[in-house]
């Protein structure tokens, strides 16, 4: 299940100059907390807003920062971008959108898959179990992603056209990406 929340929910106030990294606790962070990091994030768009970049053929992405216990990364959307479906292997997560709007899906075995529209203000949060795909909405989405433990092995999901789901471990350097464009659209 995805969690949602407003910025007003989860922000914590960050003083101007101070760096949102340096006040993280040293242990890994639960998905409320890397929610409240990504939304903090949202509002300092001078940690990111130099790394905007578009393109059709592969998604954008820029590391932001990455230690001991949490990463973060900026993604980057148009309506061409698609994670296809994938976990995120031992990491809880996070993702606010700053700008468009991306949708985020969840697989329904027997049933039609649940896609939820994300837009810019909003966030999301969720633990190891959880399975999704995000594509953008909009040419021009752009989302902010933290993930603790450190992103290492994602699992990349194909389902097959007769519905069979199998999982390939792939390591967060791989760009995700649909594994079967005909079976997954
Ligand atoms: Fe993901």
């Amino acid at each position: 299940m995805t969690d949602t929340a407003s910025q007003a929910d989860t922000a914590r106030e960050v003083p101007d100059g101070e760096q949102p990294f340096t006040a993280l606790p040293e242990r890994n962070l639960d998905k409320r907390e890397l929610q409240a990091l990504v939304d903090e994030l949202a509002a300092r768009p001078e940690l990111w807003r130099e790394e905007v970049a578009f393109s059709d053929t592969e998604r954008h992405y820029a590391s932001l920062h990455r230690d001991e216990f949490v990463d973060v990364w900026l993604l980057c959307w148009t309506r061409q971008n698609d994670t296809g479906w994938h976990d995120h292997d031992l990491s809880s997560g996070a993702v606010r959108v700053v700008q468009g709007v991306l949708t985020e899906s969840n697989p329904r075995i027997g049933g039609e898959h649940l896609a939820t529209p994300v837009g810019a203000g909003s966030s999301f949060c969720f633990g190891p179990d959880h399975i999704h795909r995000l594509t953008g909405a909009t040419d021009d989405a752009v989302s902010v992603h933290a993930y603790s433990p450190p992103l290492w092995r994602l699992g990349q999901y194909d389902i097959t056209e007769d519905g069979l789901m199998r999982r390939v471990s792939v390591s967060y350097a791989d760009e995700l990406r649909p594994m079967d464009t005909a079976a997954a659209a």
